[in-house]
C-alpha cells in the first residue's frame, strides 16, 4: 500500500524519461523517484504492439512491486498502447502522448507537427487526441522517426555522434517545417527533449512542445489534490535502474543534469 513517502516511477525504453525526471525535480524536489530503462529492448519504436504491451507490464510490475503512489509513463511509444497494458498497477498512470496532446491542443496553431517513433507514428494516437482535445479546427502532420531515440540514446556528449542526431534531425524534420510549414512541433519521443538545443539550432523561432512539462504539471496538482506530496524537508533520491549498460546510464544522468542520483543498478530484462 503506498502513502505520501512513497516513490514516484518513471519509465521508459531507455534514457529518454530522463527529460521527464528533470522536470519532476524540478517541480517536484521532495519527492523520491525510482526510474527505470529498458536498455536491452530499445528502440520500442521498431518492435511489435504484443512485445511493446509485454515489456511494458515486466516494468509495471517492477513499479507494483516497490509500492510506488504514481506512474509516469514517460515513453510515448508505450503511451500509445496504454489501454492494453491495464491492471497491473494499482496507483495513477500518467501518459506521455495525453500531456503532448494536452499542450499541443492549447496553443493557437492552425498546423501543428509531431516526431515520434514509427510506433506512435503509425498508431495515430497524436493526431487523434490533439484533435479531439482542441477547440480550433487544426490540421496535425506526424512524421515517423525510426533511428532518431537511438541515436539520442548513445550520443550525448560525443561530437560525432551528436553530428549524426544532426544530420537525422534535418532528414526527418526538414521537410515538415520548411516546406510544410507547421506552426510548432510536439517532441512526441522522450528521447527528443534531451536535444531540444540542436532543434533549435536547426530551426530558430520553431516553437517545441515537451509533453515532460505537462507530465511534472499534472503530477503536481494530482499528489497536491490528494494530499499525497512527500513531507520530506530534504531533496529526494533519485534510484535508478536498467536492463542496459549500468556505466552509460551512470554518465547520461550526469550528462542530462539530474540530482541526487542515489545509485544506477542493473536489472535483468524479460526475455522476448
Ligand atoms: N522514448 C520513447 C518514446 O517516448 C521510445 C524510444 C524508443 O525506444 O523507440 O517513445
Amino acid at each position: 500500500m503506498s502513502d505520501q513517502h512513497s516513490p514516484i516511477g518513471i519509465l521508459d525504453s531507455g534514457i529518454g524519461g530522463f527529460s521527464v525526471v528533470r522536470q519532476v525535480q524540478r517541480l517536484l524536489p521532495r519527492e523520491e523517484l525510482l526510474y527505470f530503462g529498458d536498455g536491452a529492448h530499445i528502440p520500442y519504436g521498431n518492435h511489435t504492439q504484443q512485445a511493446i504491451v509485454e515489456m511494458a507490464r515486466y516494468m509495471f510490475r517492477f513499479m507494483e512491486d516497490r509500492g510506488v503512489k504514481a506512474l509516469l509513463v514517460a515513453c510515448n511509444t508505450i503511451s500509445c498502447v496504454l489501454d492494453r497494458c491495464g491492471g497491473e498497477v494499482s496507483c495513477p498512470v500518467f501518459s506521455a502522448v495525453q500531456a503532448g496532446a494536452e499542450a499541443a491542443a492549447r496553443l493557437e496553431a492552425d498546423k501543428v507537427g509531431v516526431i515520434s517513433t514509427v510506433f506512435t507514428h503509425n498508431s495515430r494516437v497524436y493526431p487523434r487526441s490533439i484533435q479531439a482535445l482542441s477547440p480550433r479546427k487544426l490540421v496535425v502532420l506526424s512524421c515517423g522517426c525510426p533511428d532518431l531515440a537511438r541515436l539520442v540514446e548513445h550520443s550525448l556528449g560525443d561530437p560525432e555522434g551528436m553530428a549524426q542526431v544532426e544530420e537525422n534531425l534535418r532528414l526527418e524534420l526538414d521537410h515538415m517545417v520548411l516546406e510544410d510549414r507547421v506552426d510548432c512541433c510536439v517532441l512526441g519521443c522522450t528521447h527528443y527533449p534531451l536535444v531540444s538545443d540542436r532543434i533549435r539550432r536547426l530551426y530558430p523561432g520553431l516553437p517545441l512542445i515537451d509533453p515532460a512539462e505537462e507530465m511534472a504539471q499534472a503530477l503536481r496538482a494530482r499528489l497536491n489534490g490528494e494530499g499525497l506530496g512527500n513531507p520530506r524537508q530534504s531533496p529526494g533520491p533519485l534510484a535508478v535502474y536498467t536492463t542496459g549498460d549500468v556505466a552509460e546510464y551512470a554518465l547520461r544522468a550526469q550528462q542530462v543534469g539530474l540530482e541526487r542520483v542515489s545509485h544506477v543498478e542493473y536489472y535483468p530484462p524479460m526475455e522476448l
